[in-house]
């Protein structure tokens, strides 16, 4: 008899976690390495929202709360979908989680049985396939290209459908790409989705407001509210209000999926941590000032980075919308040889290499299902960004 389960041979570990924990290891050995492979800001949270998680201490809010989440951010949850994305729900509908990345493992165990496909477009954010593989269903891939910013056409969304599609996953802005979804693209993709009644809409909304110049965010149910009963939207405070650490996402859905996952949740973490929970509150519910000052700092870094990156020979770096990542092709360096001697045949040979010569760390795109690319997280500060944008240069100048 095995002793672990065969679920685990069906995941892959994180390879963003696998780029920081190599470019920590090369800093202990004293490195210089300029990392930029995290996907967190590099804000502190905002001190009302700190101030709020100490005063819930201060008053004894640190018992067990219920599974979905404390009333008082629930209803913050429902406020903020009517306000931002013009969305009617009920705090029955909502449910509160241990991170994003919480609601959407429970979003998929509640509801995956074998045989069940997920349309995933490439690239995607690293733990959506794992997350439906552990759950015994199956990761159907649909690609998009850099020529169409990585956005995805209606019409390869609509011939990836089959009779045994249960979800699609859309993710806008995108991680990692950066892409983000006007109304009109998105129109195009729910019309689709109105032709399938039988598949579900997971809409991770995570990046929502980080969104650069005057791009408008959208979500799937906004756009077309004939999708209300069969789209789960998914949000957190993580990207928004630097709160990485702090593990709370929510969503909003029909009501028997929420009950299904939050079924789950009873039976594994309950509520996430109270006090955590209180601090959310007032992360929806307090000013929002924060949020125009940190796109400011990260619209100027990523036009800092794209700007460089595609001055660096052999890269070619498209401006993204959203989010704090660009994802630059690399074919210009294949067959190329890096000065090490050897020959760069895949991205994560590019990616291994300039980590080797010029200590810097990225993140190959073949682990986002998608290259020869390579994703840079910019959620640091600009002096190191043109640090290691003039390291990639260099490095790329030195392939021949
Ligand atoms: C696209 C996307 N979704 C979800 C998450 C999960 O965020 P969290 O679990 O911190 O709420 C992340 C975090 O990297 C992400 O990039």
């Amino acid at each position: 008899m095995a002793f672990l389960a065969d679920a685990l041979s069906r995941v892959k570990p994180s390879a963003t976690i696998a780029v920081s924990q190599k470019a920590r290891d090369l800093k202990a050995k004293g490195r210089d390495v300029i990392g930029l492979g995290a996907g967190e800001p590099d804000f502190d949270t905002p001190d009302n929202i700190k101030k709020a998680a100490i005063d819930a201490i201060n008053r004894g809010e640190t018992k067990y709360t219920p599974v979905a989440g404390i009333p008082e951010l629930r209803e913050a949850i429902v406020k903020k979908f009517k306000r931002e994305n013009n969305l009617d729900y009920t705090p029955a509908q909502t449910i509160v989680g241990t991170g994003g990345k919480q609601i959407l493992f429970n979003a998929f165990m509640a509801t995956m049985n074998a045989g069940d496909e997920v349309v995933i477009p490439t690239p995607y954010w690293v733990s959506y396939p794992e997350m439906v593989s552990l759950c015994g269903g199956t990761p159907v891939f649909v690609a998009t290209t850099q020529e169409n910013k990585f956005k995805l056409k209606p019409e390869d969304l609509d011939r990836a459908i089959t009779p045994k599609t249960k979800w699609f996953v859309f993710n806008s802005p995108s991680n990692p790409s950066g892409a983000a979804y006007t109304h009109e693209e998105l129109k195009a993709l729910t019309d689709v989705l109105l032709k399938h009644p039988h598949v579900w809409i997971l809409t991770d909304d995570m990046y929502e407001h980080l969104t650069y110049g005057d791009f408008k965010f959208a979500t799937p149910v906004e756009v077309e509210p004939k999708l209300y009963d069969r789209t789960l939207t998914m949000n957190g405070v993580s990207k928004a209000y630097a709160m990485t650490g702090w593990r709370i996402g929510y969503a909003a859905g029909p009501l028997n999926l929420i009950k299904a996952m939050d079924m789950i949740q009873g039976q594994q973490t309950s509520g996430a941590c109270s006090i955590a929970q209180w601090a959310a509150v007032e992360a929806l519910n307090g000013t929002q000032d924060f949020i125009p000052e940190n796109k400011k700092i990260f619209e100027a870094r990523r036009d800092l980075v794209v700007s460089m990156l595609n001055q660096a020979k052999g890269i070619e770096c498209p401006s993204p919308e959203g989010a704090f990542y660009v994802y630059p092709s690399c074919k210009g360096l294949i067959g190329k040889t890096a000065p090490s001697g050897k020959v760069i045949e895949t991205d994560e040979d590019f990616v291994s290499e300039l980590l080797e010569a010029e200590g810097v760390a990225v993140v190959h795109g073949s682990a986002f299902g998608l290259g020869p690319n390579f994703r840079i997280s910019y959620a640091t500060s600009e002096a190191l960004l043109e640090e290691a944008c003039k390291r990639i240069q260099r490095f790329c100048a030195a392939c021949k």
